[in-house]
């Protein structure tokens, strides 16, 4: 078993009185891709957000690398060395993919916009590290030759791999993926899975939100189970898919949610929230 890079213990987050996420105690193992699954409402970027420094838990706490990072800030969080890609991303689509990469990674690396906004003495001088961090980026994702075309001129799938490489930008040891297969067809979707899989042959070490169980089942090393914001079921992709109480939890949900093993369960493709 590797050496967990992040550990969280008893989370829980309230939202007046629903516990969105709660008492989940769990750990993703370096340089494995661990699916955080579960029906609609289940928590999962909820998790996400607890994580990565947007939400301030109600309970509980965060160790990444050996630090405890429950109390940091999102750009706290960005420097330790976690990266997210949200279930919605805002592509500027008139902007080049090489700026759009480099206007996300300072959004989430940054307190605040004004040294990018006033073009500070010190935004000047991020201004040619920024680019090179942001070459690397698209580099990684397969768009260095897109980089100076309109955002707006990508496809769908090259969108979603500008959103990654904005996220790649900070250099992260974890990389958090919310939803990356949401409106992606089979092929695309297969391309995806062979990127998340070049990223971690690289060094990254990946959690991901899926519905799309054909993703999840074919890229999982192993698979965190939410429900109603706790945590269920954990193990390997072919425990999960047996375990009782997963296939209630999937079965009772399945007016709205989805049903463990069907190929595309959860078809709302999941582009209301952002963060
Ligand atoms: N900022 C918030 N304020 C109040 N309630 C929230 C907030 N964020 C999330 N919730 C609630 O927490 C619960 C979990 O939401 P979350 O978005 O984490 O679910 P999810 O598992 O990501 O679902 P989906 O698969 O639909 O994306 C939901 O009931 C949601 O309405
Ligand atoms: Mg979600």
């Amino acid at each position: 078993m590797p050496d967990s890079l992040l550990e969280v213990q008893d989370l829980g987050i309230r939202f007046g009185g629903l516990h969105a996420v709660r008492d989940v105690t769990a750990s993703l193992p370096a340089g494995q891709i661990t699916a955080i699954i579960g029906p609609n409402g289940a928590g999962k970027s909820t998790f996400f957000n607890l994580i990565s420094g947007f939400y301030q838990p109600t309970s509980g706490r965060i160790r990444f690398a050996g630090e405890d990072i429950t109390r940091l800030k999102t750009h706290e969080v960005v420097s330790r060395g976690i990266a997210r890609t949200f279930q919605t991303t805002t592509i500027y689509k008139e902007l080049t993919v090489l700026e759009g990469v480099m206007i996300g990674h300072r959004v989430r690396t940054r307190a605040g916009l004004f040294d990018a906004l006033l073009r500070t003495g010190r935004e000047r001088r991020d201004q040619a590290e920024s680019h090179a961090g942001a070459m690397r980026a698209l580099e990684r994702v397969g768009l260095a030759a897109q980089a100076h075309l309109p955002a707006g001129a990508l496809t769908q799938e090259g969108q979603k791999r500008v959103g990654i490489a904005m996220a790649l930008a900070s250099d992260p040891r974890l990389l958090l993926l919310d939803e990356p297969a949401a409106g992606m067809n089979p092929e695309e979707t297969v391309n995806l899975m062979a990127l998340i899989r070049e990223l971690v042959a690289g060094g990254l070490t990946v959690a991901l939100v899926e519905h799309k169980m054909s993703l999840v089942m074919g890229l999982a090393d192993g698979i965190v189970v939410l429900h109603h914001g706790q945590k269920i079921a954990q193990g390997t992709p072919q425990q999960v898919s047996r375990d009782p109480a997963v296939v209630e939890a999937y079965l009772g949900s399945h007016a709205h949610g989805g049903q463990m093993g069907q190929a595309e369960p959860g078809q709302h493709g999941g582009e209301a929230s952002h963060a």
